[in-house]
């Protein structure tokens, strides 16, 4: 039986419905829940979880972008279980996943792509005592019954902004723009569906999207 460490990262978790419509499509999978905390990740863990990628020119932004707001941190288990979350998650990057992928459907641009998933039977062990040491990840037996709750609580209605906040991403980098109206646009869309969310904490998040497209367009 394998376990494998799944993070709804910020940019799904501060969208309630797309949170939620992750999580069913993992649950449909017929995977176990093990564990299941909403936390706002501490930038040591942040460091600490993406500690393979530190010489990598987007750590930075990598660590900002996940402890900007709160995130869902879970233990999955099942047979192949980490290939098969990965799977459903589709390629890294946005606009190379399968536009059936989850990440196809609900990521915003590149790597913001909704989801962390372990990639190995080591690196999913080495993950789940990382989270329960630096992250209060605890096991519990009504983990799956507090995903259900979420589910439940969050999945109904029609929100889902994806394709606008893409937009606002997409048309920014190709125009170049970098103006305030880009971040406030962004502000605005995450917090369409943020049930719970700090403003700071949508703030924060949009700020790590906008520092992406400033990015993006300081290479082109
Ligand atoms: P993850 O670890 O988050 O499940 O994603 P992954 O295995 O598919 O991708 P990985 O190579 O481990 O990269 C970790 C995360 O870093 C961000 N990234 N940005 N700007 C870039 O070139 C770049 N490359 C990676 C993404 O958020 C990716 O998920
Ligand atoms: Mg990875």
């Amino acid at each position: 039986m394998e376990r494998s460490l799944v993070i709804i990262k910020p940019d799904g978790t501060i969208r309630r419905r797309v949170s939620a419509l992750v999580l069913k499509a993992l649950l449909d999978k017929g995977y176990k829940i093990r564990a299941f905390r909403e936390m706002k990740v501490p930038k040591s863990l942040a460091k600490l979880h993406y500690a393979v990628h530190k010489e990598k020119p987007f750590f930075p932004w990598l660590v900002d972008f996940i402890s900007s707001a709160p995130v869902l941190t879970m233990i999955f288990e099942g047979p192949n279980v980490i290939q098969g979350v990965r799977d459903t998650l589709g390629a890294t990057f946005v606009q190379k996943a399968d536009p059936t992928s989850l990440r196809g459907k609900y990521g915003i641009w590149a790597g913001v792509n909704i989801a962390h998933a372990s990639d190995a039977p080591e690196t999913a062990e080495k993950e789940i005592e990382l989270w329960t040491w630096e992250g209060g990840l605890v096991e519990s037996s009504d983990a799956e019954e507090q995903a259900r709750e979420y589910i439940e609580k969050y999945s109904s209605g029609e929100a889902d902004y994806t394709m606008e906040i893409r937009s606002v991403v997409k048309k920014a980098i190709e125009n170049h723009d970098t103006s305030d109206n880009v971040l406030q646009s962004l502000i605005q869309l995450l917090g369409k569906d943020s049930k719970g969310i700090a403003a700071e904490e949508i703030n924060a998040l949009a700020l790590a999207i906008f520092d992406f497209v400033k990015e993006e367009v300081g290479k082109s």
